[in-house]
């Protein structure tokens, strides 16, 4: 029992002092020059699908939940973010090179289309984010039309 006790004891410190190391939380501006909704004038229903499926983490706009305050399952939300926005960035789509543009725009359609985005474990805490199949159809076919038009 004594053992278990310390063990606890130590676990609760141990929790209680990894709160202290910095999580960058900060988004950083959008700017609306190479922001991808302002680009392609995106029409408003497009525009909130995209924020509640893939915002959080594909875009400057990331709305944090409470428990990605808590380490160390912050540290896993930033980076599941640092992930995301590194694969795909909509607040920064000016600035990729025409070849990656394609890449995004071929492997969003898909990943709507087969539901492996957004992510199930997302999903499971964000409900609304749990695209139904009119909203897939919508948003994977705004995404192939600019595909199509080669104006990306
Ligand atoms: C909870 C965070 C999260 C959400 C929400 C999310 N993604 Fe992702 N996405 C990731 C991460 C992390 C990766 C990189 C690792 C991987 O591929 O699983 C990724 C990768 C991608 C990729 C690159 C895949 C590849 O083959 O290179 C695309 C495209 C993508 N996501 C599109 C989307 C779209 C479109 C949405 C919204 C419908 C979305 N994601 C929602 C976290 C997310």
């Amino acid at each position: 029992m004594k053992i278990f006790k310390n063990i606890l004891y130590w676990f609760l410190i141990v929790i209680a002092l990894i709160q202290f190391i910095p999580v960058n939380r900060v988004n950083k501006p959008v700017d609306e020059k190479v922001n991808f909704v302002n680009v392609f004038a995106t029409p408003g229903n497009v525009q909130q699908i995209l924020k509640k499926g893939c915002y959080d983490c594909h875009s400057n706009e990331t709305v944090y939940p409470d428990y990605a305050y808590l380490a160390p399952i912050s540290w896993s939300i930033k980076n599941h973010i640092n992930e995301g926005r590194k694969h795909l960035n909509f607040s920064e789509w000016g600035t990729f090179n025409k070849d990656l543009k394609k890449n995004m725009l071929e492997n969003s359609a898909k990943s709507v289309k087969d539901y492996s985005m957004p992510m199930t474990a997302y999903i499971a805490k964000h409900p609304k984010a749990n695209l139904t199949k009119a909203e897939r159809v919508l948003l994977s076919g705004y995404l192939e039309e600019i595909l199509k038009s080669g104006k990306f």
